[in-house]
């Protein structure tokens, strides 16, 4: 251990805890294969994230008359303003794609299984945090698009049976959208959701080391023989080259695309066809194939069936088995909904 190392050490005995987090022995079919990164690349984009939208917050003003202005500003006038918003409007995707992609590995890797249930809970949370990040924070630059958008979704809140009407009201602190629905929306993307996203990750990552990696997809009761790694430098390194491969991406995307930003918000324009961001169209299609009274199937029944049967997953598919090909019923239901929403989404577009 180095001099600073010991001094720190001696003060606060972070030493034994800091050694064996970094020596934490991996499996080694974990270490040579990127789909296990996933997980780690959703971490790293979640920091930067964390740190660009500080960044954001020094420079937005979050009231109806300032916040378009400051966006504005931040765009076309701070120096390096573009970079910033451009890494966290594209890191939002980035994040969206990430978690559904690692929800994907564990899903089909069968990682839920026990005794990983409050893991795969904890992620089924956490997918639907990012989503909310993603509603949440669309609405803040107050231009056309993110306020035709939220006064679409928040009327579908509103078309909840018997609590529509007061969820709209507390999502919009208010019968129409205004400044109360920006103070809510602001409140809930830098403050509610970053603590609790980031509580729900300790408890993930703590579950994570509590158990393990899930066993690698062998033949049943055939165990994967093979050797261990620490962590450190083995992971880590691995999910640091993918982590900055990924921030060169963004930062080629802000600096050839700059993060839109459309007129300012008009609440009296009445030909600005509402779009959402582009993880949200396949709902949005769907929305269509319900309309009148049908309108809660899609709004109610659905969502709470999908969620309802992510929760249940682990509880329901407690056999041994963990190859997909092996187990029908759980890789043609997940085939399925990716083909919906992927051809929903295209049709969409
Ligand atoms: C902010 C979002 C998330 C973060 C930061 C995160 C982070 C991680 C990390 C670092 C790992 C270990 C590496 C890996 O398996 O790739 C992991 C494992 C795991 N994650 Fe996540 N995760 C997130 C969301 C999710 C979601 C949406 C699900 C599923 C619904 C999920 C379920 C799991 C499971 C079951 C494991 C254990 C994997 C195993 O033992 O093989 N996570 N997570």
């Amino acid at each position: 251990m180095s001099k600073v190392g010991r001094w720190i050490d001696e003060r606060t005995g972070l030493g034994g805890p800091v050694r064996s987090f970094l020596n934490y022995a991996v499996p080694g079919y974990v270490h040579k294969n990127a789909l296990y990164m996933l997980g780690g690349l959703t971490l790293i984009i979640f920091a930067l994230q964390a740190f660009t939208g500080i960044l954001l917050a020094f420079f937005y003003d979050p009231s109806t008359e300032g916040a378009y202005n400051s966006v504005d500003f931040i765009t076309y006038t701070l120096p390096l303003g573009w970079l910033i918003r451009g890494i966290h409007h594209y890191g939002a995707s980035a994040m969206v794609i990430l978690t559904a992609l690692h929800m994907l590995r564990t899903y089909f890797f069968s990682a839920y299984k026990k005794p990983r249930e409050i893991n795969w809970l904890t992620g089924v949370l956490l997918l639907f945090l990012t989503l909310a990040f993603g509603f949440t924070g669309y609405l803040l630059p107050w231009d056309q698009k993110g306020y035709w958008a939220t006064n679409v979704g928040t009327r579908i809140a509103g078309s909840v049976p018997l609590i529509g009407d007061a969820l709209m009201q507390l999502m919009r602190g208010g019968a129409n959208l205004g400044q109360a629905t920006l103070t809510r929306f602001f409140a809930t993307h830098v403050l509610l959701l970053p603590a609790t996203l980031a509580l729900l990750i300790a408890v993930h990552i703590f579950q994570l080391r509590y158990h393990g990696m899930s066993p690698a997809i062998t033949e049943k009761g055939k165990k994967e023989g093979g050797k261990f790694v620490p962590f450190f430098p083995y992971w880590v390194v691995n999910d640091a080259i993918a982590g900055l491969g990924m921030l060169a991406i963004l930062i080629f995307l802000s600096a050839t695309q700059r993060a839109p930003l459309e007129f300012p918000a008009d609440p009296a324009s009445s030909n600005f066809v509402p779009r959402p961001e582009w993880y949200f169209l396949f709902y949005y299609q769907m929305l269509k194939y319900f309309p009148g009274g049908l309108e809660p199937v899609a709004t109610v029944l659905i969502p709470l069936f999908i969620f309802g049967s992510m929760v249940l997953l682990p509880f329901i598919d407690k056999g041994e088995e963990r190859r997909p090909w092996k187990k029908p019923v759980t890789t043609i239901a997940a085939v399925f909904y990716i083909v919906v929403i992927v051809v929903f989404t295209a049709l969409a577009l």
